[in-house]
């Protein structure tokens, strides 16, 4: 039998071509993405989250590692996703709620039990116990820890109606929904969680 060249079948082909068209695409997007990017005077995305601090704030961020809350929370880009992430807390609640939860945590959350802030045997037990002084630092850091609409970490989505939520919401929400919700995008932004416009920051 002699050896003839085996070419490609039909489907074969087809299958290849597409799979090339997708890797060929890709390769331009990609370039074009660089290149806009590059030629941008712009950071392509914006900072959402902001990261100033007050001497007393800079201060708390330091214990904040030192106490290891780091070892379940995240702030700064910097710990673990175990707990809470704490990043744009601060646009959600005020220092007085941060400073009276890290004292008194089962009489802060709505839940009637927290998992590790609270009494031993629970893990964050030690929180509440840590000089006043470190925890007011402490609080300060986290008060100042803030998310701009629209970011991850932020308690509001990005200004103006989107189209396609509200057909979303039309199509999938159920009708109950309506009653027992309300639409946070209709809400004022001040009276999202525990913060009122002038508490987040008393400037110290
Ligand atoms: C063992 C894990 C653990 C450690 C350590 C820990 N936390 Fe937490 N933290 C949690 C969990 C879980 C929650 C949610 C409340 C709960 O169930 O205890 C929470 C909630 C919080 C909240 C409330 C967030 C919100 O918006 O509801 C703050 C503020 C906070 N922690 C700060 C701290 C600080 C500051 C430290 C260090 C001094 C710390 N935590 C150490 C696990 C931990």
């Amino acid at each position: 039998m002699n050896a003839k060249k085996q070419s490609f079948k039909t489907g074969e082909k087809v299958l290849f071509g597409i799979f090339g068209v997708f890797v060929v695409l890709a390769v331009i997007a990609y370039a074009v993405l660089e290149a806009v990017r590059l030629s941008s005077d712009q950071p392509m995305f914006g900072a959402t989250n902001t990261y100033e601090f007050t001497e007393q704030g800079a201060l708390g961020s330091v214990l904040f590692r030192e106490a290891r809350c780091t070892s379940c929370h995240r702030a700064l880009r910097n710990g673990t996703n175990m707990g809470l992430s704490l990043d744009g807390t601060g646009s959600l609640r005020s220092y007085d709620w941060i400073y009276n939860f890290l004292k008194e945590p089962e009489k802060m959350y709505d839940s009637s039990d927290t998992l590790d802030h609270g009494p031993a045997p629970k893990e964050a037990a030690y929180v509440a116990r840590l000089p006043d002084d470190e925890l007011k630092a402490i609080a300060k850091f986290i008060s100042q820890l803030k998310a701009e609409r629209g970011s991850s970490s932020a308690p509001m989505p990005p200004e103006g109606r989107s189209e396609f939520i509200d057909s979303m919401v039309k199509t999938w929400a159920p009708k109950e929904w309506t009653e027992k919700y309300s639409d946070i995008r209709t809400r004022d932004q001040d009276s999202i969680g525990d913060v009122k416009a002038d508490d987040t920051d008393d400037g110290k």
